[in-house]
């Protein structure tokens, strides 16, 4: 248990959303096929100038607002990203843009895993003293890094951001379970290519240039259907609960099979499964404040509610936390 609680959520997505029928018309695909397979149906684009660091900082404001926290109350503002705006960090930029002047701000990187992996973070610097409360945003534009030829990642991924604001004390964060293996790292990854810059004296630099995606799709699949499962089962045991004192599973939205997998490997029915994929797609680090906030509006989430949340992608990494709503 950390001693902490989630007071509140906030969301921000782009306007524009591209769905597979669009999709189809560029590459070799049908709606039939990505939805089947997936259940997303479509997903929201970033255009050209518009800001995920804008989209983050406006999902934190609404956190924010909902708190009824003071903007100077917050000491720490996490932004769980892959894909920033600026690649020194956006959390800064948020913490700016949400008027806490008293926070600090930094980026951490664990792809889908990124928004629990920060959750955890935040609430350990609340439960040990340092601050009283702090803003953690998931943001992702993962459609400036796909690439719109391959067919295979293309279709899987939409942009967004969401947050939650907590604060110390009330015992929320019931248990929690983080791992990794680095083994795993090229069945997901997004390297660098670098082009080589030639300097002096036969010294030479290495300059970012196209990259592309690596996705081994079967491995991710299977991956993620069997350690979701042991996370979930590592974290409720951690909180000393089981899945029958679960209101609600809050996986991130990869994939909706992935999700009947899970359901079906702890013995739980699909409809106790937030499921938003279908017009968001994978949204990496976005994925699971995306689908609070739309589980909280849409009144399914109430006040008290027990929620097993669980992440999981590149790295390889995974985690789950346990928290009551
Ligand atoms: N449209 C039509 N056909 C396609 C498409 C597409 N968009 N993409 C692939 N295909 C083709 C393949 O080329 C292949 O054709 P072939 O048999 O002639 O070679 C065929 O469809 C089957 O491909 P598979 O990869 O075997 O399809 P599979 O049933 O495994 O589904 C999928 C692919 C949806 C990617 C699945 O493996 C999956 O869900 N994996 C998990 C990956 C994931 O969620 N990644 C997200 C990032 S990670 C994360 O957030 C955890």
């Amino acid at each position: 248990t950390l001693d902490s609680t989630v007071l509140s959520c906030g969301a921000s997505r782009p306007k524009t959303a591209l769905s597979n029928v669009e999709i189809s018309e560029f590459v070799d695909t049908s709606d039939e096929w990505i939805s089947q397979r997936t259940g997303i149906r479509s997903r929201r684009v970033l255009q050209p100038g518009e800001s995920i660091a804008d989209h983050a900082a406006s999902a934190a404001q609404k956190a924010l607002d909902r708190s009824g926290l003071d903007p100077a109350d917050i000491g720490l503002v996490i932004v769980a990203t892959s894909t920033p705006e600026d690649l020194f960090g956006d959390a800064a930029n948020v913490a700016d843009q949400c008027g806490c002047k008293n926070a600090v701000g930094f980026d951490i990187t664990a792809a889908c895993s990124g928004f629990l992996f920060a959750l955890v973070t935040a609430s350990q610097f609340l439960e040990s003293g340092t601050y009283d409360a702090a803003l953690v945003v998931g943001a992702d534009a993962m459609s400036r890094w796909v690439d719109w030829g391959d067919r295979n990642t293309c279709i899987l991924f939409g942009d967004g951001a969401g947050a939650v604001a907590i604060k110390k004390g009330g015992a929320g964060l019931l248990g929690f379970s983080m791992g990794s293996n680095g083994a795993g790292r090229e069945k997901l990854a997004l390297p660098y290519n670098g082009n080589r810059l030639p300097l002096i004296g036969g010294k030479s630099a290495t300059v970012v240039g196209p990259r592309a995606m690596l996705m081994e799709g079967r491995s991710v699949y299977v991956f993620a259907a069997t350690t979701v499962p042991r996370v979930l089962r590592e974290a409720l045991e951690d909180a000393h609960l089981t899945v029958d004192d679960v209101d609600w599973f809050l996986l991130h939205q990869a994939n909706e099979r992935i999700l009947e997998a899970v359901a079906d490997r702890i013995g739980v029915p699909k409809d106790k499964f937030i499921i938003n994929m279908d017009e968001n797609g994978n949204t990496s680090a976005a994925s699971i404040p995306l689908a609070l906030d739309f589980a909280v509006k849409s009144g399914s989430v109430k006040k008290g509610d027990v929620l097993a949340c669980a992440g999981f992608g590149a790295g390889l990494s995974w985690g789950a936390a346990i928290f009551r709503w």
